[in-house]
């Protein structure tokens, strides 16, 4: 067991799709958050993994999902690599990681919170602990504007609005901010998990345990 809980690295992968870059972006921004907060971080597109990557998958404490919202959901791209985890599902491989998720569209609300949801369901198939973006929503009163964080109001996750005919350069600074935030939250939350188990594990107590009840 670690004496020093503050000393402890939570691993975080930012696992994303984005088909012309602005998701792309904001998986940055989430890593820099996660990064500032001490995590130990890796980026890793989707579409273009490979088995050292689902290998740093297996071994993280947290995985942060993003994706475009195509179509009210998460892209093809994306669902095509959740389709590949099916057998980690099976085996539960990713079991009781800590888990997150953000996504950008071209609408205002574009039927973002489907896709946020989609990713929750992603997660709890995995029998992950989803996190919440913890922030409360922003922009909405006379005396408030765009530049709050979580300027769209989320809870679930971290939502983001960019126009359609701007470059991924252009994605607004507030949704840049608010994923950096859920990249933090993400990071305390991992730590303290990680801490966790390993004093419920050093008691020996039967709820110690990260086997399932039958
Ligand atoms: C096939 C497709 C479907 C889309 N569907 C939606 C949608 O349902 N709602 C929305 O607001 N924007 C939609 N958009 C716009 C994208 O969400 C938006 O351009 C986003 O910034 C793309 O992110 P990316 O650059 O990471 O791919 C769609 C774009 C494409 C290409």
């Amino acid at each position: 067991m670690t004496d020093n809980h503050f000393a402890v690295t939570p691993t975080v992968i930012i696992a994303y799709h984005s088909g012309f870059g602005h998701t792309a972006r904001l998986a940055e921004a989430v890593a820099a958050g996660a990064a500032a907060a001490g995590a130990d971080v890796t980026t890793l597109a989707v579409d273009e993994i490979t088995d050292t990557d689902w290998a740093t998958l297996d071994s993280a404490d947290a995985i942060i999902f993003g994706t475009p919202t195509y179509m009210g959901n998460v892209s093809a791209g994306f669902q095509a690599f959740t389709e590949k985890t099916g057998r980690r599902c099976i085996e539960g491989t990713w079991r009781d990681k800590v888990a997150a998720g953000f996504t950008n569209s071209g609408g205002k609300s574009g039927d973002k919170l489907n896709t946020l949801v989609s990713l929750a369901v992603f997660a709890a198939q995995h029998h992950m602990h989803w996190v919440s973006l913890g922030l409360p929503p922003g922009w909405n009163h006379s005396l408030s504007s765009e530049a709050d964080l979580n300027r769209l109001g989320f809870f679930l996750g971290a939502g983001a609005q960019t126009d359609v005919d701007v470059d991924p350069d252009g994605v607004h600074p507030s949704d840049v901010e608010t994923c950096r935030h859920l990249g933090g939250r993400v990071a305390m939350v991992a730590r303290q998990v990680r801490v966790g188990r390993e004093l419920t594990a050093a008691v020996s107590s039967p709820a110690a345990s990260s086997e399932p009840v039958h």
